[in-house]
């Protein structure tokens, strides 16, 4: 990139600041991508809450290339991902994941999953995109859409062409901005469960949402 294109791309983020997203399914190829937005918004989320140690030890085990890899090769897991738009001055190269929603087979040993349930594990977005346009296929900014519930409407749309009848997910008990968007979008409490982060044992809620 030429200085000249340097400094037009700088005028352009400092004058128009504001981001979009476009939402497409991920492939095993993401796989190295999710590992990178997976830590990194974990570790946005949880610095309130969790020892540093304990978000590096909890990253380096659950959000490797090779953990999102194993989730995506099995069959009843389907991930969206929040892409930016390409970045100034690489039109034809695609943008960077910063946000995703995990959908999979239940990992909630304690609670009592029926063979109909499926899982959000984890959805996850960087702060600084929550309020950035979500565009559709045509690249146009969808009115009123919030790229997180735009993620979530993503995976309660797979989960019932899974034909799946409930969804459940757990969440910190702390974690009161997320349990205000679960229950907006319908999920009640059903249970609780403990977590392991690291050496921290958290106390999470469980929801479920009838689909
Ligand atoms: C969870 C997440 C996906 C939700 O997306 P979002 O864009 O923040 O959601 P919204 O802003 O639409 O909704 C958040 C709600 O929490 C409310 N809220 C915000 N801060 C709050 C707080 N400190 N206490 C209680 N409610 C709060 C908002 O008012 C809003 O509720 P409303 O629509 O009834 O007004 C996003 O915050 C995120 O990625 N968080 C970090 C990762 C995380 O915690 N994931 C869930 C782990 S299980």
């Amino acid at each position: 990139m030429s200085i000249d294109a340097i400094k037009s791309a700088t005028v352009n983020i400092a004058s128009d600041p504001i981001e979009s997203v476009t939402l497409r399914h991920a492939t095993l190829a993401d796989a190295p991508a999710l590992a990178l937005a997976g830590a990194g918004t974990f570790l946005e989320a949880f610095t309130w809450m969790l020892p540093g140690a304990d978000i590096v030890a909890h990253c380096l085990k659950h959000h490797t290339a090779e953990v999102y890899a194993h989730y995506m090769e099995h069959p009843d897991t389907r991930v969206t991902l929040a892409v930016t738009s390409p970045a100034v001055g690489f039109e034809e190269e695609p943008g960077s994941v910063v946000g995703y929603v995990l959908l999979c087979a239940p990992e909630l040993p304690t609670f009592n999953v029926l063979p109909t349930d499926i899982e959000l594990k984890r959805i996850y977005l960087f702060s600084r995109f929550r309020t950035a346009p979500v565009l559709d296929a045509e690249g146009d900014a969808i009115p009123g859409l919030r790229p997180a519930q735009a993620l979530l409407d993503a995976t309660v749309a797979d989960a019932r062409a899974l034909g799946r009848s409930r969804l459940l997910l757990g969440t910190h008990a702390g974690n009161l901005r997320a349990i205000a968007f679960y229950r907006r979008n319908g999920f009640t409490e059903a249970g609780t469960r403990t977590f392991h982060v690291g050496n921290q044992v958290c106390s999470d809620l469980i929801f479920a949402k009838v689909l």
